[in-house]
């Protein structure tokens, strides 16, 4: 076999062989297929695509590059959830622990901001004493007892996507369904849970800005999930305007706190609600009306706030911070952002509310720029709602007194206020399910 014929075949669009997709992965893997030749098979397979088994064929060899976790010292069905990213996504630490409040376990690995997007493990990192690296044994133990561990990704999972993405970034070929597809869902078939909930968002803060592409991306992902025998379902969820109301760690960590308890934002608690009750109707708890009020009772009666409590000091967190949510430390910079007219807001480009708390230090400038977990932005008025000229629409929290201006300027750009109030943006707009997709 040669990967110049393989290259050849996919430049004309046919389909390859189960042999050839293992033949290039694995010897790319082991140094055998150089980056030129690997880049040429990217850029083919992102005009030319793949069917529906090349692509499963190809996502479970990248899985079975590296580690294949075996979850099965963890009693029960473990299920998995996986959001392509976005700006104030803190679903994760709402929902885990309310699945885990309802019977079910999940045993997850979460990984840190990219760009604009926060990433679950450093919210995490704000709660002091947290930590995120287990030994395995200690991750298992842990959800074996209180049903739920968030750690960070350990070291040899699916390390075919590592270098294929390294790739991609420097070739222009991030952008491809099929690329994104068995990327995410090489990391979700090694990680070992027996089902997956996919979160694809969608709009300007997302990966995928149309629904269009977003559908075509979830139905890709099932497509892979269950041909692995991993039930799975994704959601469509909005990423054109921020979600909840903070954006950054501490920030971001008060607001979950606040969701677990019944005092989240209306449309951070709905989502949640959504993804949970999905969560647990793939691992049987019932239909999804039911799960859904399974989930809103872990809520109201406090045992998804407990199970949070729990996991965070079983993984050595200080547990008072929780308790009493002023005591996370404060940035010792703060800055009001004022409307400039009256009107309605009409627009927030959730990419750049996401850049502009970077610039505060709420995310990484550089991959080694240590974070500001103190660093954020408080949304006052969201999409929807009226303001007057000059009356405070955010809140900018800063170690860094200097980033305040550049970053004040852009949030201000980011939101644009017109004289007359916008439709309501869903906040879920579709449903895919192997061969079934529901547009809400
Ligand atoms: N997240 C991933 O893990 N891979 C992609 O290709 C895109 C988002």
């Amino acid at each position: 076999m040669r990967i110049f014929d393989i290259i050849t075949k996919k430049k004309h669009g046919q389909a390859l062989t189960d042999a050839e997709i293992e033949y290039m992965i694995n010897g790319f893997v082991k140094g055998e297929i150089a980056d030129y030749q690997m880049s040429a098979m990217l850029m083919a397979i992102w005009f030319k695509g793949m069917n529906d088994h090349e692509l499963s064929v190809l996502t479970q060899t990248m899985a079975k590059s590296g580690d294949m976790i075996d979850l099965s010292a963890i009693e029960g069905k473990k299920v998995d959830k996986h959001s392509t990213g976005g700006v104030g996504d803190k679903t994760t630490l709402i929902i885990a622990p309310i699945v885990a409040a309802c019977g079910g376990k999940v045993a997850k690995m979460s990984g840190r901001g990219l760009g604009h997007t926060g990433g679950t493990i450093d919210k995490m990192e704000a709660i002091p004493g947290l930590r995120t690296a287990l030994k395995q044994q200690e991750f298992f133990d842990i959800v074996n007892k209180i049903g739920v561990s968030v750690i960070g990704q350990t070291g040899n999972l699916a390390p075919a996507d590592k270098k294929i993405y390294a790739l991609r970034d420097v070739t222009a070929t991030v952008d491809s369904i099929p690329l994104i597809a068995s990327s995410i869902m090489s990391k979700k078939l090694a990680a070992g849970s027996d089902c997956i909930l996919l979160d694809v968002k969608t709009g300007s803060g997302a990966f995928m800005k149309t629904l269009d592409d977003s559908i075509e991306l979830a139905k890709k992902m099932v497509a892979i999930g269950e041909h692995a025998h991993k039930k799975t379902v994704a959601l469509i969820t909005d990423m054109d305007i921020p979600l909840g109301h903070a954006i950054g760690n501490s920030l971001e960590i008060i607001e979950v706190v606040n969701t677990l308890n019944g005092r989240g934002p209306k449309d951070l608690t709905e989502v949640c609600l959504q993804l949970a009750a999905n969560m647990l109707y793939l691992i049987g708890k019932g239909n999804l009306e039911e799960c859904r009020k399974m989930a809103q009772k872990a809520i109201d009666n406090g045992s998804a706030f407990e199970k949070f409590v729990s996991m965070v000091a079983a993984q050595g967190g200080d547990e008072s911070v929780l308790r009493d949510t002023e005591k996370f430390a404060k940035a010792p910079y703060k800055k009001d952002v004022l409307a400039e007219q009256d009107g309605y807001i009409i627009k927030m480009n959730a990419e750049q509310c996401g850049e502009a708390s970077v610039v505060l230090g709420a995310g990484r400038e550089t991959k080694d720029s240590a974070i500001d977990f103190s660093a954020g932005i408080m949304i006052l008025k969201k999409y929807g709602e009226a303001v007057k000229k000059g009356e405070k629409i955010a809140e900018l929290y800063t170690s860094k007194e200097e980033s305040l201006a550049p970053a004040e300027k852009m949030y201000k750009e980011a939101i644009t206020i017109g004289a007359e109030k916008p439709a309501a943006i869903p906040l879920v707009f579709a449903r895919v399910e192997v061969d079934k997709i529901e547009k809400y």
